[in-house]
């Protein structure tokens, strides 16, 4: 199989379902912001999250069109967190997907505005899903899914002591974790938790497709912080040192690099054996895990 072509060809897929949910930028006073979203989202992306998502609807024989809101959701929160961690006051980076970021293009406010308008239009969005499918309670499990790992308790939390760790030394390895789990992990999980959910998964099915993703979330993560270090900025699309600058808490800075990338491959391994265990199997998806312990953006 060649992952990267099938990757791409899965992207340019799941990017048609996410544009057409985008709201149509040529109308109404309040324009600007609709610019500033839609710029953001078509800037691209590996679009890892809503692939992952179908992947794994896939891998439990998911075949309804219902998923597809939920897949642009999921896209959208991400989009919204990468507008807002670029920001002055968060990680204040200039470059993002290859493009200066939301609030160098259209100033802080904006940006600001743009990331809000994302997170709420996501939830507009996902919503849809009850119209295709009003009778299914796993949509309604799904949306509440997608409320929680975004919040307090998922994605927003991790930032928060993110932010929060910066420039101290000594962190805690339970801390740190905390900070991957939640700022990265949390989305991934929505992400494969959604799909299998409305898959058709056992609640003690998406339980294991929850631990699943939290491995490859924290792997991804370590990566993201390898590539920070290591990597190429044209490649990336985004600005390479950005942690020292910032002196974050980073597993990099905790492990070292051999270590981390080590863990990369461990974590990815013990998530792979774990899919294994299941009854189904989408070759793709195993692939695609592979496929992203030896990525370069
Ligand atoms: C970047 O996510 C932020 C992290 C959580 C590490 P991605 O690496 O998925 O970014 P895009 O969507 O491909 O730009
Ligand atoms: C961000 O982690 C995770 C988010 C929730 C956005 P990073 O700050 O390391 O992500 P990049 O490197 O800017 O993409
Ligand atoms: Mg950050
Ligand atoms: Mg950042
Ligand atoms: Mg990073």
């Amino acid at each position: 199989m060649d992952v990267n072509k099938e990757l791409s060809s899965r992207a340019s897929q799941i990017e048609e379902v996410i544009y057409s949910y985008l709201p149509d930028e040529k109308n109404g006073y309040q324009k600007t912001v609709l610019e500033a979203m839609n710029y953001s989202v078509k800037a691209g992306g590996k679009r890892i999250r809503p692939i992952l998502m179908n992947e794994t609807y896939k891998l439990f024989g998911g075949k309804s069109k219902a998923i597809e809101p939920l897949a642009a959701a999921i896209e959208m929160i991400h989009t919204y967190s990468l507008v807002h961690d670029d920001l002055p006051a968060m990680d204040n980076d200039m470059l993002r997907r290859g493009k200066p970021t939301t609030h160098a293009k259209f100033g802080e406010a904006m940006g600001i505005l743009a990331g809000d308008a994302l997170l709420n239009y996501a939830f507009e969005t996902g919503l849809k899903a009850m119209d295709v499918d009003p009778d299914n309670q796993a949509v309604y499990k799904a949306l509440q899914i997608l409320a929680k790992k975004a919040g307090i308790y998922g994605m927003i939390g991790g930032q928060v002591v993110d932010v929060e760790s910066e420039k101290q030394q000594n962190i805690s390895k339970d801390k740190l974790d905390f900070i991957y789990e939640l700022k990265t992990g949390a989305l991934i999980e929505a992400s494969m938790m959604i799909g299998a959910l409305l898959g058709g998964a056992t609640d003690q099915e998406v339980s294991k497709i929850e631990l699943v993703a939290k491995k490859v979330g924290l792997a991804f993560q370590i990566q993201d912080d390898i590539l920070d270090v290591i990597g190429d900025q044209e490649t990336l699309g985004k600005p390479i040192g950005s942690d020292e600058e910032n002196q974050k808490a980073t597993y990099v800075v905790y492990e070292g690099i051999e270590k981390s990338k080590k863990d990369v491959e461990n974590l990815t391994r013990d998530a792979i054996d774990i899919l294994n265990d299941l009854p189904y199997e989408n070759e793709f998806l195993k692939e695609l895990l592979m496929w992203l312990v030896m990525r370069d953006k």
